[in-house]
């Protein structure tokens, strides 16, 4: 009996029938343009494309979304192109598809993997209804640049907590078999350095030295490789002077070489004929050799690869053995996600009508949702409020905004679909009365436009002061708008825009009593309203459910628990801070000037990484550390809740490697676990540090761990915990 072929031997076949040209085509992929349930394009750019799908010279598309839609051009491509390989369709579904969760920036707040992975579920699902097979997710760039405004798309500044939530977004997303008609293609991106643009303006350079990259950057990628993600993205940025999209160390020797990475790499948006403006290539035909040289398999919607590959292999320059091999990596992934054994396995009408917004979602985001919320400070413990409480004042457009709280990135939701807080507040009691407060955002930000922020017209401040004064506490929401985070959402200033702070000043100045919920995308420099307010809570962006989550932890029905994922700063000069930095030569304080410093500001930030806080307390006691074997290094602490409430605390483990023949940072993130404890109760938490928690990459990238010192903390933050010190030989 002959024997099933397998999915190598599968490809081989079809490799042997393809056309130059056909293999190309494999490697292309095209934005959506047209109506494909309409009429046939006849002329254009939309006609070029429809031509291609034809003669099988489009490997996928992104942007078309719909069973409907999706099933159309498939069946163009399955039932007119000579060989009839699928689409595969991809879709940036970042936090969700209609049904939102949180930013990522702030689902990483919640150091949850389980929760996240199940976000990321809830993500896959509905996007897997509505045709799609392939998201670009997860955005895994590690990044200090809070002026970056893609920040809010990643998991902060940590490589290790970075490293961790990878895996879970990938195995959210991708589940554990690929070719369910539930579950998608993972993208980890952006490989690799996008996070250090430069002076935090995106698209810019980056220039990262050997130890940074190794330890800090790569490594989730590598834990995303060994998560099984199914593509890669490289990105637009330079990396010590070479585009990444066309650089081969990373993609060939490091990616598909060192780790022996098997899917397929799609550029960036164009990032291969932006190689010309780089000037790394002459013309597009150039980016062509280059990008595919290099390793980027797929070319999102540059036309390099469709109009100048076939000839770059003809006229001896590009060696066709580097097409075949990206053309059967993206068959490979083709044939895991099923869809040779039925490229309609996603379009199933009745699914998508059952899936979208289904109520299992909304009860998943809004678990995510409050998971994800940062009690960043509360003195006098203004909250929680008590359920009774009266006369309670709202202020702040934001907290009207059903849109805004989505977040960006939301491609496919729909425009004010989100519960507002005033929303979510209001289905626990009837003494609230808002005002707006002076309008801050236009109406109609999208995606697309920068926002527009008003920073004079003050109409609306005297209603909102007059109704602080006559209040008995004050929720103040304020932040940016949804859609001044994101791509090219690059800021210089990272305080309230608009007339924010002026208004949460005049109602300071007549009661006292102000909670800040703060609704943002990155960390800010909110050092006023730090130095002043007596309770802030970090809400970020947390999607469809985030008025719910909120009122829930307002009226204490959820007790926060998230931890920030990036270090906020005091001042935009401080920037890049991060908790895991290097010591200096000088770095305690002098009775002159000659120490590292600055004269006009602190070297703390605002708050540290890691930093959070609970309506109860926590105490840590009996920090106990065992070595005696180096290969399994034990160190555990004593968590007891301490106050009136059960509660759910993060408990941190760092490190600090004291000496080494590459530098190590003062302290690194090396362990967590997120623990639950009842009011009085307490628990034993051990970590069990390995050779892969306490080596780290030389210049050679070759992993070492070396004898010596360590430094140990477990704690409650990067800045707050019991320490100890260990040996390993
Ligand atoms: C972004 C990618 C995204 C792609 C497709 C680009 O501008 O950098 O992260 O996946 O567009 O929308």
């Amino acid at each position: 009996m002959a024997q099933e072929k397998t999915t190598e031997e599968k490809i081989d076949s079809l490799l042997e029938q393809m056309t130059l040209e056909e293999k190309v085509g494999q490697m292309n992929q095209y934005n959506g343009f047209w109506d494909a349930t309409g009429p046939v394009p006849e002329g254009g750019n939309a006609a070029m494309k429809y031509d291609h799908l034809k003669k099988g010279w489009v490997g996928s598309m992104l942007n078309v979304v719909g069973t409907e839609e999706i099933r159309k051009l498939q069946q163009i491509v399955v039932e007119e192109s000579r060989l009839g390989i699928p689409l595969i369709f991809g879709y940036d579904v970042i936090h969700g598809y209609k049904t939102l969760a949180p930013i990522p920036l702030a689902e990483a707040a919640s150091w949850d993997m389980e929760a996240i992975e199940k976000s990321a579920r809830i993500a896959a699902d509905e996007a897997s209804a509505v045709g799609l097979n392939w998201t670009f997710a997860p955005m895994i760039d590690i990044s200090r640049e809070p002026r970056w405004g893609r920040v809010m798309e990643g998991g902060g500044e940590d490589t290790y907590l970075g490293s961790k939530i990878a895996k879970a977004r990938i195995k959210g997303f991708q589940g554990d078999d690929l070719s369910k008609p539930n579950t998608i293609a993972a993208c980890a991106k952006h490989f690799a350095g996008y996070g250090f643009a430069e002076a935090g303006r995106d698209y810019n350079t980056a220039d990262i030295g050997t130890s940074t990259l190794f330890n800090s950057v790569l490594p989730p990628f590598k834990a995303a490789i060994d998560a099984d993600v199914k593509t890669v993205m490289n990105g637009f940025n330079l990396l010590n002077g070479i585009p990444v999209t066309g650089n081969s160390f990373l993609q060939r020797d490091i990616l598909k070489g060192k780790w022996g990475f098997n899917g397929f790499v799609i550029s960036d948006w164009a990032s291969i004929a932006e190689m010309v403006p780089h000037g790394f290539a002459e013309n597009l035909s150039h980016a062509a050799e280059l990008g595919t040289k290099a390793g980027s398999d797929m070319d999102m919607e540059s036309s390099a690869y469709v109009r100048h590959l076939a000839q770059n292999v003809k006229n001896g320059k590009v060696d066709e053995k580097l097409v075949d091999d990206a053309v059967r990596r993206i068959l490979r992934v083709k044939f895991e996600l099923g869809l040779f054994d039925d490229p309609y396995r996603y379009c199933n009408p009745e699914r998508e009508q059952e899936r979208l917004y289904h109520d299992d979602h909304h009860a998943g985001v809004l678990d995510m949702a409050m998971k994800s919320i940062v009690l960043l400070k509360n003195e006098g413990n203004l909250l929680p409020l008590a359920k009774d409480q009266k006369k309670i004042a709202v202020i702040g457009e934001l907290a009207n905004d059903k849109n805004s709280p989505l977040g960006s990135w939301r491609l496919a939701s729909d425009n004010n679909s989100g519960v507002s807080f005033l929303e979510g507040l209001k289905s626990y009691t009837d003494e609230v009365s808002y005002a707006r407060g002076p309008k801050i955002f236009n109406d109609d930000a999208s995606f697309l436009h920068e926002v527009q922020v008003n920073s004079t017209d003050t109409s609306g401040m005297d209603e909102a002061v007059a109704l602080a004064k006559d209040s008995d506490v004050v929720l103040m929401v304020l932040g940016e708008h949804g859609f001044q985070s994101g791509e090219a959402r690059s800021r210089t200033h990272l305080d309230l825009p608009g007339l924010q702070l002026d208004l949460l000043k005049a109602v300071y100045e007549v009661n006292q009593n102000v909670v800040l919920i703060l609704m943002n995308g990155r960390p800010m420099t909110i050092t006023w309203e730090t130095e002043n307010i007596p309770t802030i809570l970090e809400t970020w962006q947390l999607g469809t459910q985030a008025g719910n989550a909120i009122a829930k932890v307002v009226f204490g029905d959820y007790n926060p628990s998230g931890k920030l994922p990036m270090t906020f700063p005091r001042s935009i000069g401080q920037i890049p801070i991060y908790y895991n930095r290097f010591s200096t030569g000088r770095p305690d304080p002098e009775p002159n000037v000659f120490w590292s410093h600055y004269v006009d500001e602190v070297n703390d930030p605002l708050f540290p990484f890691g930093h959070g806080l609970s309506y109860t307390q926590f105490e840590y006691s009996d920090l106990e550390i065992d070595s005696s074997d180096s290969k399994n290094v034990k160190v555990s602490a004593n968590v007891k809740n301490s106050g009136g409430v059960s509660g759910e605390e993060v408990v941190q483990l760092y490190i600090r490697d004291k000496v080494a023949s590459v530098v190590r940072p003062i302290k690194e993130l090396k362990g967590f676990e997120k623990i639950s404890l009842a009011a009085g109760e307490s628990k034993k938490v051990e970590f069990v540090l390995t050779d892969a928690e306490l080596g780290f990459y030389d210049h050679n990238y070759d992993f070492v761990v070396e004898p010596g010192s360590f430094e140990v903390m477990i704690g409650t933050s990067s800045q707050e915990g019991l320490t100890g010190h260990f040996k390993i030989d």
